[in-house]
């Protein structure tokens, strides 16, 4: 399965975000990676639904919208996604997930459902029929800028092997959190193929940009 980069918005610089999409435009960038934050089912408040629609009207690039907000359900209907475009909604947070996953599926979006680190895999089961990705997040959600939860690795790996052995070969897995360059290797042997990126590799502070992103697809090749 071929390796993707969705770099992490909230971690861009705003003040010349042009630029940056320009060079990710410029780079072959797969996604854009968008943090919904409710300040409810995570502490913390994000991008919202005003900077969705700028950015859409702005790039080509398709989105990857994260929505880290209790009862996905009743607010997808407010996030402009489109076709091709992917959305994730916690298993932790939707109360009719059925449902939600449907409800993206009806607009042509493309499914994603994330996992908390302490969640376990045995909860995908009744919904694998209806999912395009599994996002296993590798950090409890939030925050840029955490460590590492080791366990998530060998769970990227578990996750890999049932999909494969059960008929799902095609279901894609994107890691989120503390997606190093040294990590990205990792879960990339482990079995993820969209890595998103945030201050752990091409938003670091050291290197350039452009450096940066080299440096991620040498990483996750
Ligand atoms: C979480 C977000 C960011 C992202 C930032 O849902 O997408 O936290 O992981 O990347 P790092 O962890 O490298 O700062
Ligand atoms: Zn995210």
């Amino acid at each position: 399965m071929k390796s993707l980069i969705s770099p992490s918005l909230m971690c861009a610089d705003f003040l010349h975000l042009g630029d940056e999409l320009k060079k990710l435009e410029e780079n072959g960038i797969e996604y854009l990676h968008i943090d919904i934050m409710d300040g409810e089912f995570v502490p913390n408040y994000t991008l919202g639904i005003d900077f969705i629609k700028k950015l859409k009207a702005a790039t080509k690039i398709p989105l990857d919208v994260h929505m880290m907000v209790t009862r996905p359900e009743n607010k997808l209907d407010w996030i402009p996604f489109g076709e091709g475009d992917y959305v994730s909604v916690h298993y932790e947070a939707s109360v009719h997930l059925h449902r939600a996953l449907s409800m993206i599926h009806a607009r042509g979006g493309k499914t994603m459902l994330a996992l908390n680190p302490g969640t376990p895999l045995s909860v995908i089961e009744e919904v694998l029929p209806e999912l395009d990705a599994i996002l296993v997040m590798t950090v409890n959600p939030g925050f840029a800028g955490q460590k590492l939860v080791p366990s998530t690795l060998d769970k990227i790996r578990r996750l890999r092997k049932y999909l494969d052995e059960n008929g799902y070969g095609h279901v894609e897995i994107e890691c989120d959190g503390n997606v190093s360059f040294e990590n990205a290797k990792k879960m990339r042997e482990a079995g993820a193929n969209i890595f998103v990126a945030g201050t752990s590799s091409i938003y670091a502070k050291d290197g350039s940009f452009e450096d940066n992103i080299k440096k991620l697809r040498a990483a996750i090749r």
